[in-house]
């Protein structure tokens, strides 16, 4: 008797991208800049002084990069929209010419018989809205609902999964924290006011949706889950702590509406206390939530504490370009963790996979990435546990599927299972996107299989 597969049937099986690391031509066809397009362009801001200017120039190439996504047998792509493309100014009057490029990209996916997933917000504010205070500004709630509804009436009958936010922790801890992404804030007591301000964008656009929208609409959240260095009491608190700052600042108020008691100890003052109705708001319920996995960090109290916990490198860990260590069990712990906390809502990992090392052998135009291979097949493992385990999977998508710009970090991190050549934009799939596509045929019974090293 053969034993049932542990991938449901339809499993969605993908690749994700985002607007601004891999569109290139930011100001094209009357779009507005963004804020990582100001950004990227002040000096000394990214790595190199990159910018999205070119990128991997898909904005153009969009049509060959979904054939190429055809050849590797793509369910499904995740990608996001670019809010000042659409409406350059970030509300008011519609870019047509914007609009239509993710008209078209939609319809080109469809023809290939791939699923659309469409992000409405992967980090790439509208400038003109930064200048209005941006996530500071309550007034953001209803410009991005505005935003969304713009994007739902032009494309719900073709798209049938949306997100809202990609990764708002992300958004706060990165550009009003700590500086280091778009739009280079550095305030304790401006990023917990951005949160919320996101949260109610969210909450905001989930309703929007009801009103207009007919499929499914979520929200992707990156997880990280957090382990105690040692076994004293210090390094549990700080592990608590960590917990409640990454994993539960978000999804706590989405599903419960509430923020975890720890972050009034965390922020301190700066910490504000909000009116019952934007909880309301932000407990819309939403019908999936995505996950981005990546890493996860072993916790240490440190004089840093508590808005930067010490992580400590484990000696006999395998880490990758961004310093990320490799722990597939990361994953499944956290899938497991998120249905116990917050129950059966449709899961879907949104993002997983590793920048490494690849560049294109001597071998005419073979990518060897054995690494990332092993990378992929050991999450994809875990998200099979997890299946294992009672937990409602529903699709996977790799982080990413060309290699791009990494933010701050410029083009100096490759995470595509698609090499890129910047000078000549030459598309080459790497080993393991051929590998991907084998798993993907097989619906996951390819992980089995011998590797190909
Ligand atoms: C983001 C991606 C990013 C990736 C790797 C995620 O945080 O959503 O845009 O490239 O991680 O750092």
């Amino acid at each position: 008797m053969s034993s049932p597969p542990v991938f449901p049937d339809g499993f969605l099986w993908g690749a994700a991208t985002a607007a601004h690391q891999i569109e290139g031509s930011p100001l094209a066809d009357g779009a507005g800049p963004s804020i990582w397009t100001r950004f990227a362009h002040t000096p000394g801001m990214t790595h190199n002084g990159d910018t999205g200017d070119v990128a991997c120039d898909h904005y153009r190439r969009f049509k060959s990069d979904v054939a190429l996504m055809r050849e590797l047998g793509l369910k499904a792509y995740r990608f996001s929209i670019s809010w000042s493309r659409v409406l350059p100014e970030g509300r008011g009057r519609i870019n047509h010419a914007g609009l239509d490029f993710y008209s078209r990209l939609v319809d080109e996916l469809l023809e290939n018989g791939i699923t659309p997933l469409a992000t409405l917000f992967h980090w790439d504010l509208p400038a003109a809205l930064d200048d209005r205070g941006g996530w500071l500004n309550p007034d953001i709630a209803h410009w991005f609902a505005d935003y969304a509804t713009t994007m739902y009436r032009a494309l719900d009958g073709r798209v049938p999964r949306w997100v809202t936010l990609n990764e708002p922790w992300v958004v706060t801890d990165g550009g009003y924290l700590h500086g280091a992404l778009a739009p280079g804030h550095r305030s304790r007591y401006e990023a917990p006011i951005a949160s919320h301000h996101l949260l109610r964008a969210h909450g905001a656009a989930v309703q929007a949706y009801r009103a207009v929208g007919k499929h499914e609409i979520g929200l992707v959240v990156n997880l990280e889950p957090k382990y105690p260095a040692s076994e004293s009491a210090d390094d549990a608190a700080a592990v608590k702590r960590a917990h409640a700052y990454m994993n539960r600042q978000y999804l706590d108020p989405v599903f419960y509406g509430s923020y975890p008691q720890e972050l009034r100890e965390i922020f301190g003052d700066a910490w504000p206390e909000w009116p019952q109705a934007d909880f309301d708001l932000i407990k819309t319920k939403f019908d999936f939530l995505g996950i981005n996995y990546y890493t996860r960090s072993v916790t240490q109290a440190t004089e840093s504490y508590p808005l930067r916990a010490g992580a400590v490198k484990q000696a006999l860990g395998t880490y990758t370009e961004t310093g990320w260590e490799v722990f597939p069990q990361g994953l499944t712990d956290t899938l497991t963790w998120v249905k116990e906390r917050y129950g059966d809502i449709p899961l879907y990992i949104t993002e997983n996979g590793a920048a490494f090392f690849d560049p294109p052998t001597a071998d005419g135009d073979r990518v060897r990435d054995p690494l990332r291979i092993d990378y992929l097949r050991k999450h994809i493992g875990a998200v099979k546990n997890a299946i294992a385990a009672g937990c409602d999977i529903r699709g996977y998508m790799v982080w990413s599927l060309l290699d791009n710009l990494e933010w701050s970090l410029g083009y100096s991190k490759r995470f595509g299972i698609v090499h890129v050549n910047y000078g000549t934009q030459q598309r080459t799939p790497k080993d393991s996107a051929r590998w991907y596509s084998k798993v993907i045929a097989s619906n996951g019974a390819a992980l089995a299989e011998p590797l190909p090293y």
